[in-house]
């Protein structure tokens, strides 16, 4: 299955439990995504049950971490990768994939707050069967 990662595209339903109440939580999501698909630098965009991820291909692993900035709601998929970091399209702030953190506002020194615009992150690990899953965020 290749994912097509255009900005246009939609991400896949995962079906299975809601995105908040009972059924949600720690419980891994199979992304249904093999490694040969993926390409470093070039992120895949998952609807998870906790919400709008992506998978992202660096040079040290898959990542999978927000779709989309915390700073004001952009694109941050559609960014610029460069080892663990990604750099959102609209406004260039700079996350750090392996963190969550903000390590980078352009034009001088973080912004206050910058530290807590946070990416949320979640755990990848590869399933016996071949396939990407992800675990949902701690309780
Ligand atoms: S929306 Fe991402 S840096 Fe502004």
């Amino acid at each position: 299955m290749q994912t097509d990662p255009t900005p246009d595209s939609t991400p896949p339903d995962p079906g299975g439990p809601p995105a908040s109440g009972p059924g949600s939580g720690p419980d891994p999501f199979d992304t249904g995504v093999r490694p040969e698909e993926l390409e470093i630098g070039k992120p895949v965009p998952l609807r998870t049950p906790w919400g709008e991820f992506a998978l992202y291909p660096t040079d040290r692993g898959v990542l999978c971490a927000a779709m989309f900035c915390p700073h004001l709601d952009g694109p941050l998929w559609e960014g610029t990768m460069s080892g663990t970091e990604m750099t959102c399209p609209w406004h260039r702030w700079r996350y750090d994939l392996s963190s969550g953190g903000c390590v980078h506002v352009p034009g001088g020194e973080l912004e206050p707050g910058a530290e807590a615009s946070r990416i949320q992150r979640l755990t990848v690990r590869l399933t016996d069967a071949g396939t990407y899953e992800v675990l949902g965020p701690a309780r």
